[in-house]
């Protein structure tokens, strides 16, 4: 592990009630880096990041976090100590305004007016798009535009590192590139991603590492830009199982 390690999964097993689904996933990534996770349906991908975040039942191994071992620690004490995660199912809050959703972002700050001021500036200077729309009850944004709420309230407060669960699937071409272009956007701007992803060519646009999955078991582990070079060859793995 360097310096640069925000996130280190070691020999993690993790599951729900008596069963383990992920076996084994060691993992690390460094500051400012993306690591894409993608493996068929099934595969533990969404276990994974549950467990990362303190949802899933541990069998074994180690989360640390920042140099802080998290394993066993509770979602709320994760936040604090800058984690986020955008679900794959979709969670914002329909009758709360865009603004009241972001707010809930930087829970932990909520009684810092001048804190709470400065954490909105930074996202609508961000993602302008939500400024124009932050008195709308969400109920109201179009799908893109919750999808963009969501990666939004995730950098609200003290986020390094963002689990980010299939943020473009059911959109588009057009808006998945627009969400792939603020996770670009983030990654320079030296946050940590986890990212899981249906699309392996968009995925792999953004991925510096990639972590291939088959049932629990992680099968690839390393560069994209190895991993791309096999990566027909693992899809079309995927097929025989
Ligand atoms: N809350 C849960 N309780 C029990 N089993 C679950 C739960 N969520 C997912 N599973 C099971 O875990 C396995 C992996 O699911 P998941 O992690 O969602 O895969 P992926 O995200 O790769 O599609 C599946 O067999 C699924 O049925
Ligand atoms: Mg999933």
């Amino acid at each position: 592990m360097s310096d640069l390690t925000e996130l280190a999964i070691s020999n993690l097993t993790a599951g729900y009630e008596d069963i383990p689904i992920v076996k084994s996933v060691d993992l690390q990534v460094d500051k400012g880096k993306v690591t894409l996770i993608i493996g068929p349906n099934g595969s533990g991908k969404s276990t994974l990041l549950n467990a990362v975040f303190g949802l899933a039942r541990v069998f074994g191994g180690q989360v640390v976090l920042n140099g802080h071992e998290v394993t066993h620690l509770d979602p709320s004490e994760r936040v604090r100590l800058g984690l986020r995660f955008v679900m794959q199912r979709r969670n914002i809050f329909p009758h709360l305004t865009v603004e009241e959703n972001l707010r809930m972002g930087a829970w932990t700050v909520r009684n810092d007016r001048a804190r709470m001021a400065s954490e909105l500036a930074k996202v609508y200077d961000l993602f302008p798009v939500l400024k124009e729309l932050r008195s709308v009850k969400a109920n109201l944004l179009s799908g893109g535009q919750a999808r963009i709420l969501e990666l939004a309230r995730g950098v609200m407060g003290n986020a390094r590192v963002l689990l980010l669960d299939e943020p473009t699937t059911g959109l588009s071409p057009k808006l998945a590139k627009q969400i792939y272009d603020y996770v670009l956007k983030l990654r320079q701007m030296g946050y940590t991603i986890l990212l899981v992803e249906q699309n392996v060519k968009s995925g792999l646009t953004v991925a510096d590492e990639v972590l291939v999955m088959r049932m629990g078991s992680p099968i690839y582990y390393g560069s994209a830009s190895e991993i791309s070079v096999k990566m027909t060859e693992i899809v079309s793995s995927w097929l025989r199982y």
